[in-house]
């Protein structure tokens, strides 16, 4: 049932407030304002000296954030891969170490022959899944659930904010673990999970803005998004869901990047969306931003309103999110992102929940 909206994946995006709420009163207790992690770990995080996370495309997106929250708050090395390159470099895993898959459906083929792989090399196999009848579920150690409800729309949206969630959790409780997390900081984080879901309906707000701004979207013929740290994979999960929904090209890249390569690309044709909500980067992605405008850039920019503040006006289109602390922005920014795929692909009259050559589970290779 699509409620009032047109699509499932419209549905499914305006859900968020309420499934990302749902996620932190699994992970989160919230009259001690502590993570509380409920699942039984056969493995301390004070004694992991690596965490290994392998997924596929939006998952892997999410654990790619993931990576900057448990090397900041738990100081754990983290390698992260697409389950497809994983499962063939069959890389060297010490014994003991933690893998963790991501996968909303539970039935991946690449993200199973991953885990596969790693229970056969001895590792301590966690996953975090949505379906948890599934294959991935059952072949794991320990499975953290998302809890966001079915996911119909192809597009993976509310799967994505939920992963996070449970995700930033993890790390909360690996930090405390491992002594880099303060009870204090701890309080602090959880804080700013709990302001989410209300942040999260004030993003949603920007609808109408968005649609405007999707108008001339759907008009490229590419698309660059830019972010620097963790709004680098933010960058590249907006780059895969326009794709994805509107078959325009488009591609997220490390805002550092720019001058080796893709600034060649920068002309008045190709609209260039930047992530950078205020954060202690956000003035090196905002000059990023400026040789971008320079070059006649076309700038749609994604912050809150103390970078909208540092810009000031007439360089860029700006989509204003509110100010959350840095380390669930991540989380935050990928609102808008889903908002201006879902309106181009509107635009453009594509098969929004079904996009031609895919399929919800990818259950072959
Ligand atoms: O079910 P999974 O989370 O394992 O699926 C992984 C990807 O196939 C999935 O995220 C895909 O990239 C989405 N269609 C992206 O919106």
């Amino acid at each position: 049932d699509k409620g009032n909206h047109r699509h499932f994946m419209a549905k499914e995006i305006y859900e968020q407030p309420e499934t990302i709420s749902h996620t932190l009163s699994h992970y989160v207790d919230m009259g001690a304002e502590k993570v509380a992690i409920r699942e039984t770990l056969p493995f301390d995080f004070a004694d992991l000296s690596r965490l290994t996370m392998s997924a596929c495309g939006t998952a892997y997106y999410a654990g790619a954030i993931a990576k900057y929250w448990f090397e900041r708050y738990a100081r754990l090395p983290v390698d992260i891969d697409v389950a497809s390159e994983f499962r063939y470099r069959e890389p060297p895993l010490e014994k003991g170490g933690l893998s963790l898959f991501i996968s909303q459906s539970g039935e991946t083929a690449d993200t199973l022959a991953a885990l596969r792989y790693c229970t056969g090399q001895g590792q301590h196999v966690a996953s975090l899944v949505n379906t948890l009848e599934s294959t991935i579920a059952r072949e794991s150690g320990v499975v953290f659930p998302i809890l966001c409800g079915p996911e119909i729309g192809v597009a993976s949206t509310k799967a994505l904010t939920a992963q996070l969630t449970a995700l930033a959790s993890l790390a909360i409780a690996a930090g405390r673990a491992r002594g880099v997390v303060s009870a204090e900081q701890e309080t602090e984080l959880v804080r700013a999970m709990t302001a989410l879901p209300s942040a999260v309906s004030a993003a949603l707000a920007a609808e109408a803005q968005i649609m405007d701004i999707s108008k001339r979207l759907s008009k490229a013929k590419d698309v660059l998004y830019l972010g620097r740290g963790a709004m680098f994979p933010v960058a590249m999960e907006g780059a895969l869901k326009l794709k994805e929904i509107s078959y325009i090209h488009a591609e997220g890249y490390a805002a550092g990047e720019l001058k080796h390569g893709p600034i060649a690309l920068v002309d008045e044709a190709m609209p260039v969306i930047v992530v950078a909500p205020s954060d202690e980067l956000v003035d090196k992605t905002l000059s990023n931003m400026q040789e971008v405008a320079a070059r006649g850039g076309n700038i749609i920019l994604i912050t809150d309103p103390e970078g909208a503040r540092t810009v000031g006006h007439g360089v860029a289109d700006i989509i204003e999110i509110p100010r959350v602390h840095s380390f669930v922005a991540p989380i935050l920014a990928t609102i808008p992102v889903q908002l201006l795929a879902y309106h181009t692909a509107v635009f453009m009259g594509t098969d929004v929940d079904q996009p031609r050559n895919l399929a919800k589970s990818v259950t072959v290779e």
